[in-house]
């Protein structure tokens, strides 16, 4: 078996897939230029993938996405070789999984992935823990090993104690946490998904979507995972590649697909995507025009508030971590007592609720209400970065790329 050296984990390298007899007439060199069409109307061929390169790095959340019949299922489900190419190469791990015997693949696919699908496949005469530890049954686990790891992924995905029953007494949502669980039973390094959230309601989709990011952060696999979904794409993606036709168009980070779409068929799935759900505080964000330092007198603050024609401002302490939000009228009562404060005392300074820079401008909408001053940014350790007013978060929403 060849080996590669190469940092990334999923090497897909000139990999070909035509369904169908005679697919040796295609390589001609004339006609591996021509479209998926015009392929077919001459050979009978179905193209499932076309001349496919692309690499998976390790830990990445990896994003197949375009219309259906595009070649999405084609392309993950040979990964394992549920689809066997027709030409090219796929280098797992540095093995060439097009050229290991049935042998070494049963086990490399059982050693190395996890699958979730759209149709749950669950056994339904398995109990929710049967279910979960099948894969680790089908290795030859013994019972108590197996039970023990099933049930701990079962809690991992938020089912304790659902053990004991029937996949079919669960919802959607439920039994697509089995599918998961059992996926992650066995440890793999690589998960592929399927569309495992296409047949679920919006909401507990997602529901289901912000679980797998902190899964993610959590577990850091390698996460193939396919969708149709632009919102659901840009919302787990690190990269995305977008097919078309069983062809790559477009491979990019979210922000990268958004604002500079490859051709005209990518920049279709962009129009429909809604800016609230893709741009984050960050990207919106300014400085504000006034900034008070709590180790500023009282009568600074006012004079600094004053100037620029405002009745609040934003109050930071010396490490820059955001205090709140100091008002004109609290200055002027300080000033007006007769134990003159030196600083501005905690219990002026109004808490406000604050958002970090990846946080999507449609989460701000209940924000924006609760105050008539702007949303304050913070990072992780709650030291301001900017501010987001409501002007910016309406003028933002206008079409995408006006910026
Ligand atoms: N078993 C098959 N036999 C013939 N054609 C197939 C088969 N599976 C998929 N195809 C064709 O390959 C193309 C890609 O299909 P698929 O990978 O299922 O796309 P997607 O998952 O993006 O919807 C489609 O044109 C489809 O009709
Ligand atoms: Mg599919």
């Amino acid at each position: 078996m060849e080996s590669i050296e190469n940092n990334s984990q999923v090497i897909i390298k000139d990999v070909w897939k035509l369904y169908g007899k005679d697919a040796k007439k295609v390589f001609s060199k004339k006609l591996m230029q021509e479209t998926k069409a015009v392929i077919q109307e001459k050979t009978g061929c179905i193209v499932g993938m076309k001349n496919i390169n692309l690499e998976i790095k390790k830990g990445e959340f990896y994003i197949l996405m375009g219309l259906s019949g595009s070649g999405k299922s084609t392309l993950i489900r040979s990964l394992i070789r549920l689809v066997n190419t027709t030409k090219g190469n796929i280098i797992i791990n540095g093995k060439n999984i097009t050229k290991m015997n049935n042998e070494q693949l049963l086990h490399f696919r059982r050693d190395t992935f996890g699958m979730v699908f759209q149709h749950y496949g669950l056994l339904p005469h398995l109990t929710v823990l049967d279910n979960a530890a099948y894969g680790l049954k089908v290795k030859g686990i013994p019972k108590g090993e197996r039970y023990a790891k099933a049930m701990q992924t079962l809690e991992t995905v938020g089912l304790k104690g659902w053990e004991d029953y029937y996949p079919g007494s669960l919802s959607g949502g439920m039994q697509q946490r089995v599918g998961l669980a059992r996926a992650l039973a066995n440890d793999p390094e690589i998960l592929l998904m399927d569309e495992p959230f296409s047949g679920l309601d919006p909401l507990i989709r997602r529901q289901m979507q912000d679980e797998l990011v902190e899964l993610q952060e959590k577990l850091k696999k390698t996460i193939i995972f396919v969708t149709h979904d632009l919102h659901e794409a840009l919302k787990l993606g690190d990269q995305i590649a977008i097919l078309r036709d069983g062809e790559v168009v477009q491979v990019g980070t979210p922000e990268d697909i958004v604002t500079s779409p490859a051709d005209e068929y990518v920049q279709q799935f962009v129009q429909d995507a809604s800016p609230a759900k893709v741009l984050t505080a960050g990207s919106i964000m300014e400085e504000p025009s006034i900034l008070t330092y709590a180790w500023e007198g009282p009568k600074t603050a006012l004079t600094l508030i004053r100037a620029n024609k405002r009745r609040a401002a934003f109050i930071v302490n010396k490490s820059r971590e955001l205090l709140g939000v100091i008002r004109e009228k609290e200055l002027v009562s300080l000033l007006e007592q007769e134990t003159k404060s030196k600083t501005i005392p905690m219990d002026s300074i109004k808490k406000v609720s604050t958002v970090t820079e990846d946080t999507l401008i449609e989460d701000l909408f209940s924000i924006i209400t609760e105050n008539p001053w702007p949303i304050p940014v913070v990072d992780e350790k709650n030291r301001f970065k900017g501010i987001v007013t409501t002007d910016h978060i309406f003028e933002s929403l206008s079409p995408l790329g006006g910026e």
